[in-house]
């Protein structure tokens, strides 16, 4: 979801109301996916790396999170969607946790589309974390190393479950992963456009898909092995 303050800075704004912005912006696209029957859609809310900004900046994103899921968690039942955060959540304040942890509960029974949260979140970190988990097994006896496989250790990361990302939307005209869902998006098409997050719509995402569905996937063969239907 980049661009949040420069979407605010272009408007004489302080970034935080970039961030509220953003807000609607995630609102729309978890809305737009559910009704055109797209699977997943797992937003980058809060990376490991965003503890570096400024205190006022992470607190407010903090008391943000708070605010939109007591806000929204009634929509989201009602709605049927079934909401997970992927990171290290043990570092969030107390009470975000207790959030988390209720609307997780609440929803893990609903049936329509996931909705994953990337909170204190890295690719790294979530890679390390899986192979400390199965190095643990080993120790145990639990699990022979040799056996482990892609499946093994996909087991073992926070999107345990979940079908890999098929398009990846990077906003604000950045060009990196920065270290985003590293093993998930091993064959994931990549769509990049200069809007901000906070002007992202049903526009902008048409395009996107529309983009997607130009692409020809072939996963590493000849020939095209997939129909562009966005699953997942
Ligand atoms: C990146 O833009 C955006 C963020 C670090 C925060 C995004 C979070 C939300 C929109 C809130 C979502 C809330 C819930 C509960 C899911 P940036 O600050 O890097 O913008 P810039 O690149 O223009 O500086």
């Amino acid at each position: 979801m980049d661009g949040n303050g420069r979407w605010a800075k272009a408007r004489g704004l302080p970034r935080m109301m970039g961030h509220r912005a953003g807000v609607e912006a995630l609102k729309t696209t978890l809305r737009l996916c559910s009704d055109w029957g797209i699977g997943a859609l797992t937003a980058y809310a809060f990376s490991t790396e965003n503890w570096s900004r400024p205190g006022d900046e992470v607190n407010f994103l903090m008391t943000l999170f708070e605010r939109v899921l007591q806000r929204e968690l009634e929509a989201l039942e009602s709605e049927q969607v079934r909401i997970r955060f992927l990171g290290d959540l043990e570092v969030l304040p107390a009470g975000l946790q207790e959030l988390i942890a209720d609307a997780t509960e609440r929803t893990a029974g609903n049936t329509g589309i996931h909705f994953n949260v990337c909170t204190n979140y890295g690719g790294r970190r979530e890679l390390v974390l899986a192979a400390q988990k199965l190095a643990q097994r080993a120790v145990r006896g639990e699990l022979d190393p040799t056996l482990i496989d892609e499946n093994i250790f996909a087991a073992e990361l926070f999107t345990a479950g979940e079908e890999d990302p098929d398009l990846l939307i990077r906003t604000s005209g950045e060009r990196r992963i920065s270290n985003f869902l590293l093993w998930q998006l091993a064959y994931a098409e990549i769509h990049v456009t200069d809007v901000f997050w906070p002007d992202f719509d049903e526009v902008t995402f048409t395009q996107a898909l529309v983009d997607y569905q130009s692409r020809c996937r072939r996963f590493g063969g000849l020939e095209p092995i997939a129909v562009n239907h966005l699953g997942s």
